[in-house]
């Protein structure tokens, strides 16, 4: 008899949650770079992608106006709204972007531990790049320019291994 209600990895997409502070400035800008990649190459159906923070503070925002800004520039459009990352969502993950070391505990603090399927996304670039995705919140036009290099250097490389990977 044919198998019903049968899931697999392969059928599964793969999903990633990309998680820094606030929600309105690294992560949705990630969401977004990884987004026009998945839309470039016709990945829909492989991969979903969103974004969350550990703090709750900025909750139903859209990305900050200066992320937004340097985003456009470069073609891409963010649309997320800030929530806050749940255990549930580190567990239904396949993979969770911490966008620095604070991010990363606290990511482990609210999974109470489970931490197997959490990475820093610097775990994606070369040791020329900072281990933590600076927090350009306080910081001038320069730095939001630098966190978008960043991700454009990760993504491709975060995307081409959920696509390879069975988890
Ligand atoms: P994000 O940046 O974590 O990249 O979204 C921040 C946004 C807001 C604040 C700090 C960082 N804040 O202190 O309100």
């Amino acid at each position: 008899m044919k198998p019903t209600n049968v899931s697999t990895s392969e059928s599964r997409p793969c999903t990633i949650m990309f998680v820094c502070l606030g929600n309105i400035c690294r992560s949705p800008a990630a969401q977004g770079v990884m987004e026009s990649l998945v839309k470039e190459r016709s990945l829909g159906h492989k991969l979903k992608v969103d974004s969350a923070g550990t703090a709750s503070y900025h909750i139903g925002r859209l990305p900050d106006a200066r992320m937004l800004d340097a985003s456009a520039k470069r073609g891409y459009k963010l649309t997320s709204f800030a929530k806050a990352v749940r255990k549930v969502d580190v567990v239904d993950r396949r993979l969770v972007l911490a966008m620095d070391r604070e991010n990363f505990k606290e990511i482990a603090k609210i999974a109470g531990g489970e931490t197997g399927n959490v990475r820093m996304l610097s775990d994606y670039l070369d040791a020329t790049w900072p281990r933590d995705v600076p927090d350009p919140y306080y910081g001038g036009e320069a730095c939001f320019e630098y966190v978008l290099d960043m991700l454009e250097a990760a993504c491709p490389k975060i995307l081409t291994e959920c696509l390879q990977s069975t988890v």
